[in-house]
């Protein structure tokens, strides 16, 4: 089947897709957009966290054909060209990737969150995070990944 969605603000169309394929592995290995990553393919871990429709799902649970005709962000399409989103710089910044298996799929999370809740507390990033497994940081430097993205997105800089 074809499948043609809105994707980082394009229109994108696949074509001879299986109808067992999950929009992850349409987006992976036939649009090259491979920034989600499957590290799972269960919905377990949120590394492949993608925006559909304005919602965070996991895309290796989303079929194929559920795509068509919607509208879907992934942590490629939050940069704006060559500059990344403030969470993607955070991020960074904070030493929060080691392995980055995990960290497309934080950064949906958390980018999802600041724009709910711009100034979160602890608790409810962890909450929000909850989701989204890391085998590699202890999760204390993905937490001030979010905390300096919150704050540099309030423009105070801290
Ligand atoms: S790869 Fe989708 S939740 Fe793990
Ligand atoms: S950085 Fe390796 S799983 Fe999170």
């Amino acid at each position: 089947m074809r499948v043609t969605a809105t994707i980082n603000g394009e229109l994108m169309r696949a074509d001879d897709v299986w109808e067992g394929e999950s929009l992850l592995y349409v987006l992976r290995e036939r649009l090259g957009l491979p920034g989600s990553k499957n590290a799972c393919e269960q919905g377990e871990c949120g590394s492949c966290t993608v925006y559909l429709d304005g919602v965070p799902v996991c895309a290796c649970l989303v079929a194929a054909g559920q795509a068509q005709g919607r509208d879907i962000v992934t942590v490629e399409g939050l940069a704006s060209g060559a500059d990344l989103h403030p969470v993607q710089q955070a991020f960074m910044q904070a030493g929060a990737v080691q392995c980055g298996f995990c960290t497309p799929g934080l950064i949906v999370a958390a980018h999802d969150l600041l724009r709910r809740v711009p100034h979160p507390s602890d608790l409810e990033i962890r909450e929000a995070l909850a989701g989204n497994l890391c085998r590699c940081t202890g999760y204390e430097k993905i937490l001030d990944a979010v905390r300096l993205a919150a704050a540099q997105l309030a423009g105070d800089g801290e």
